[in-house]
Formats: structure tokens, sequence, C-alpha cells
């Protein structure tokens, strides 16, 4: 199964890496929620062959399969997750593969073929990035520490979400080593797992942004919650991953919700 699923996001990854050097047609989804002709190719190149392969699986997709977001058995696809770089040539984008069964992750696989950077996890066989294991780093104190967040595309409204935003942010820039915003949550999450970055939180993400880099952070040996430290479950407005060791000082210093 595990080893499918990386040779499908491999071909897929084809895909993305000639748009990325190619010319894009650009729509928007919302304000400024981007959307090209590639996010749609990759998606629906994925969603024909797991269908194939996997039919006991539900697939739930960005671009088009986005209604019943927690099926028992599911394979989760963002075709894209990092469009906005996509389409600005930056090249922190990826295609996320999140396979999960009773609302427990099993597979992930997370694949920037710009960076040829292939993160996977299976559970209970560990996190690897290009065949070789990744754990996640070592720093205790949240002041020693390098997150990295992302910005929901409802910011625009300047509701809820935005405020929470910046309240967090303004919570912790003083009390961290800094903050980073690379532009995709799955690949924030993977470098959680590979020790680049200590933690990382967001808030308002969806199950396919998510469901690949759980697995991987958790099999590296990071923690997921929400931002009161309970279980994350796919539906939650609020992640955070981290090195488990500076979970609780992080948590502490988000804002309710
Ligand atoms: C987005 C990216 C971004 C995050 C946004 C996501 P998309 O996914 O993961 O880092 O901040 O909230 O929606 O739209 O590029 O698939
Ligand atoms: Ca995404
Ligand atoms: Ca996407």
């Amino acid at each position: 199964m595990l080893e499918k699923l990386i040779s499908l996001v491999i071909e897929a990854g084809m895909i993305l890496k000639e748009g990325y050097h190619g010319s894009k047609s650009v729509k928007y989804k919302g304000e400024v929620d981007l959307l090209t002709q590639y996010d749609l190719k990759i998606e629906n190149f994925l969603k024909e062959n797991l269908q194939k392969e996997f039919k006991e699986y539900r697939i739930v997709a960005e671009e088009s399969e986005n209604e019943n977001l927690t099926p028992q058995k599911a394979i989760y696809i963002d075709p894209i997750d990092g469009t906005t770089n996509f389409v600005h040539n930056i090249p922190f984008c990826c295609i996320s593969l999140g396979l999960w069964e009773d609302g427990e992750p099993k597979i992930g696989v997370v694949y920037n073929p710009v960076l040829d950077e292939l993160f996977y996890a299976q559970k209970g066989i560990g996190a690897y990035m290009n065949n070789s294991q990744i754990k996640v780093s070592q720093t205790k104190e949240l002041q020693q520490s390098l997150i990295a967040t992302g910005f929901p595309y409802t910011k625009v409204k300047k509701g809820k979400d935005y405020r929470w935003v910046m309240e967090s942010m303004g919570n912790l820039l003083p009390k961290t080593r800094d903050i980073r915003r690379l532009g995709s949550a799955a690949i924030d999450l993977c470098y959680v797992a590979r020790g680049t970055f200590d933690a990382f939180y967001e808030c308002n993400l969806k199950p396919w942004d998510v469901a690949a880099g759980i697995l991987i952070v958790k099999e590296a040996g990071g923690e997921i919650s929400d931002h009161e430290g309970d279980k994350y479950d796919l539906r939650d407005h609020i992640i955070v991953a981290s090195n488990g060791k500076n979970h609780k000082e992080l948590i502490e210093n988000l804002p309710s919700y």
C-alpha cells in the first residue's frame, strides 16, 4: 500500500514540476484563494488511480470531493499544498496524500518535486525523508524554538480567524527564536518532523492540508494536539504540532478561540 501511494505521488509530482516551470492559468476560488489547471490535473490523476486501486477507501479531495470530511476509510488528497507559492514560483509546494481508518492516520506521503523532498510515514514504522529516517528536534525552551505558522484565507474578512492569528503572533513573537510563514501546511508539518522547525500551529486548516503531515510528525516522535492540548480531530479549528518538549509552553501562549 505504502509503495503504491508513493509511486503515484511521485508520478503526480512530474505534473506539478512541469506546471511549476511552465505557464499557469490562474482562477480565484475566493478573494485571494487561487486555483490553477495543475491543481485539477493532479487531483484528477490521483483520484482516477486511487479509485481503481483502493476501492474500499473514500476519496476526500480539496477541489472536488470536499463534503463528507471524515468517512471511516479515507484517502485525503491535497493536489497542490502551497498553490500561492506554486503560482509565484516559490519552491515550497507539494502533493499531500493521507490514508486514515477509523479516525486514525495510517499512511502519510508528502512530496515536493521542486526540491525533490519526499516525506512519508506509516503507522509504527517511523517517518522518512528520501529514505532516511527523520526525527523531531530536541529544543526544550519556547524562547529557542523556531516556530512555523500560516494564515487562513479568511483573513481578508478581518473576522475571528484574523484576530486569533494576530493575537497569537503578538503573544509568540517575543517569546520564540522567530516565526516563519512558508506557505504550505503539509511542508510545515514535515519540517517539524525533520527538526527544521521546532513547532507549528495554524487555524482553519482542512483535513487534506494535514492528513499526511500529522502522521509524519507523530512517527518522527513529535506531538499533535488542538490549541488546548487535547487530541486533534480532523474537524478541529486549530492544530498545534511540536517536538513534544516545547508543546506545553507553546499552548500556554496561544489564545483561546
Ligand atoms: C494552504 C497552505 C497554507 C496555509 C493555508 C492553506 P493551499 O493550502 O497550506 O500554508 O496557510 O491555510 O489553505 O490552498 O495552498 O492548498
Ligand atoms: Ca492545502
Ligand atoms: Ca491545495
